[in-house]
C-alpha cells in the first residue's frame, strides 16, 4: 500500500488546479443510465471513485469510452468520458460494488425510470456513520414503486411506470434529492421535491439532464418542480469545479501560510467556507482565474463553527478545518449535525500534538503552537487530508498510511502541494 510522507514547515506559494468535483461527477455518471443516446461529460477527475464507478455501470450494460489526452492538453485537465447505455443489461447493483462506494446505491431511481424494475444492495454502514437510505426508498414509494427488502437487496418494481408526485423530505439529503430527481424526470406527471438538498452537485446533475430534455424548475433552490418526459437523449456537460477540494486546499494555505492561486475555483460554492476563513484571519479574494488565499504572518484567531447542509458549512470540510484550528491562538467550537461519527480524525490529529476533547457532536479544539510529525492514518477521505493539513505545518516527517482514502478523492494531491512548496512525497507500497 503507498503512503505519503510530508515534512512539515514550508509555505506554501503558487498555483493549485481544481479539478471536477467527485460528488457532481458520481452522479452525471449514473444520470447515463436513463438515455439510450450517449452522454459525453469533460472535467471528469482522475480518481479511484470514478474508476470503480466506471465498473459498476459497466455491469448495467453502459458502453464507456475514456478519450486520451490531446497534444498540448494541460496535464491537470479532467477526462472526458462518454457513457453510453443503449440497453440496460443488468438491473442489479450487487453487494460486491455497492459495498465498495456507496453512491453507486443511487442506481436505484434511474434504473426504476428506465426498466421499471431494480435489485439494488443495500450498502451498509460506514466509517462516518449509520447512513440510513430511508429517505431514497420513501421518494421511490412516492413515484408509484413497489418495495421489498430481502437477502440485503432493494427489489423495486413500478410495472406501470413511475408516476409524478408530492415528495417532502423530512431532512436533507443529498443523496436521496439526486434519486428523486433521476426517478421523476422520467415518470409520468408532475413531480414536486420539497426540501431537496440544494448543494452545487445537485444542480449540476440538473442541469444536466435539462440538456438531455428533463423539464426541471427550481433548479439551485430547495423546491424542485419536475414535468416528466417519455424519453431523454444523449447530451454534453462539463462538471463543476470540486468546493471541496477548494476547501482543502485553501485550509493548507491557511495552514502554512504564503499566497496561493486556486485556478478554476468556484467561489459562489463555498461562501461558508470563505466566511469562515476570513473569522479565522486567512485572506480570501474571488479572482478571475478562481480563489485567492494568503496568509503573512498573521496569527489563526479560533472560531465556533457548525456544519450545516448547503449552504452552510460543509461536513465535508469539517476534518480539514479542525485540523487548521489545532494551531489558531484560542480555543474553537466545532458542531457536525450531519454524521453522528465524524470525528475519527481526532485520535490522528492528537498523535501530531493536537489538543482536542469531544463532547457528543461537538469537537472543544485548543489551540497549540507546534504539532510534531508522526506516523497516522485515517479511515475516510476527509479526515486523511485533514492529517496532510496538519502534517504540512508539523515539524519534522509525518507520514500517512493508506493512502487509498485519499486517492478516491483527490487527484495528485502529492503533486498539487509540491508544485507549491510542500516537500510531500508518495512511496509506493
Ligand atoms: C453526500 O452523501 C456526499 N456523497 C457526502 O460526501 C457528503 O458528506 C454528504 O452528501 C453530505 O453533504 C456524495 O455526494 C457521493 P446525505 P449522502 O444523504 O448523499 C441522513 C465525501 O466525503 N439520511 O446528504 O450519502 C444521513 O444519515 C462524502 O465526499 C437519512 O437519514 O449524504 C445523514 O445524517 C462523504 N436517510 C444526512 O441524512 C436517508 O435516506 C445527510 O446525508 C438518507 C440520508
Amino acid at each position: 500500500m503507498d503512503r505519503i510522507r510530508i515534512r512539515g514547515g514550508n509555505r506554501l506559494n503558487g498555483t493549485i488546479p481544481v479539478s471536477g468535483a467527485k460528488n457532481a461527477a458520481l452522479p452525471l455518471m449514473i444520470v447515463s443510465l436513463l438515455t439510450p443516446g450517449t452522454l459525453t461529460l469533460s472535467n471528469v477527475p482522475r480518481l479511484a471513485d470514478v474508476r470503480l464507478l466506471q465498473r459498476i455501470l459497466q455491469n448495467h450494460g453502459i458502453d464507456i469510452m475514456v478519450a486520451g489526452k490531446r497534444a498540448g492538453q494541460n496535464g491537470m485537465a479532467g477526462d472526458v468520458m462518454h457513457l453510453t447505455a443503449r440497453d440496460i443489461a443488468d438491473t442489479t447493483a450487487p453487494y460486491e460494488l455497492v459495498s465498495k462506494m456507496r453512491a453507486s446505491f443511487w442506481v436505484l431511481g434511474p434504473l426504476l425510470a428506465r426498466c421499471g424494475e431494480a435489485k439494488v444492495s443495500l450498502p451498509g454502514g460506514c466509517a462516518i456513520g449509520t447512513r440510513p437510505v430511508d429517505m431514497h426508498l420513501m421518494a421511490m414509494e412516492k413515484l408509484g414503486a413497489e418495495i421489498v427488502i430481502e437477502g440485503g437487496y432493494v427489489l423495486a418494481r413500478a410495472r406501470k411506470g413511475l408516476k409524478g408526485a408530492h415528495i417532502v423530505f423530512d431532512k436533507v439529503s443529498v443523496g436521496a434529492t439526486h434519486a428523486a430527481l433521476m426517478a421523476a424526470v422520467m415518470a409520468d406527471g408532475d413531480t414536486v421535491i420539497e426540501n431537496a438538498a440544494y448543494e452545487p452537485e445537485i444542480g449540476d446533475v440538473a442541469e444536466c439532464l435539462v440538456k438531455m430534455g428533463a423539464k426541471i424548475e427550481g433548479i439551485h433552490s430547495s423546491t424542485l418542480r419536475i414535468k416528466g418526459v417519455t424519453s431523454l437523449t444523449g447530451a454534453e456537460h462539463s462538471v463543476i469545479p470540486d468546493r471541496i477540494e477548494t476547501g482543502t486546499y485553501a485550509m493548507c494555505v491557511g495552514m502554512t501560510g504564503g499566497d496561493v492561486l486556486l485556478k478554476d475555483a468556484n467561489a459562489g460554492h463555498i461562501g461558508a467556507v470563505i466566511e469562515v476563513m476570513r473569522s479565522a484571519g486567512i485572506g480570501v479574494e474571488a479572482v478571475n482565474e478562481g480563489v485567492r488565499i494568503h496568509r503573512n504572518g498573521q496569527a489563526l484567531r479560533p472560531l465556533s463553527v457548525e456544519t450545516q447542509p448547503f449552504p452552510g458549512f460543509p461536513t465535508d470540510c469539517q476534518a480539514q478545518l479542525m485540523a487548521l484550528m489545532t494551531m489558531a491562538g484560542g480555543t474553537s467550537m466545532i458542531r457536525e449535525t450531519i454524521f453522528e461519527n465524524r470525528f475519527m480524525h481526532v485520535q490522528e490529529l492528537a498523535r501530531l500534538g493536537a489538543d482536542i476533547h469531544l463532547h457528543g457532536d461537538t469537537a472543544e479544539v485548543r489551540g497549540v503552537k507546534k504539532l510534531t510529525g508522526a506516523p497516522v492514518m485515517a479511515t475516510d477521505l476527509r479526515a486523511s487530508v485533514s492529517l496532510v493539513i496538519a502534517g504540512l505545518a508539523a515539524e519534522g516527517e509525518t507520514m500517512i498510511n493508506r493512502v487509498y482514502h485519499l486517492d478516491r478523492g483527490f487527484e495528485t494531491l502529492e503533486e498539487k502541494l509540491s508544485a507549491c512548496g510542500a516537500d510531500v512525497t508518495r512511496i509506493s507500497g
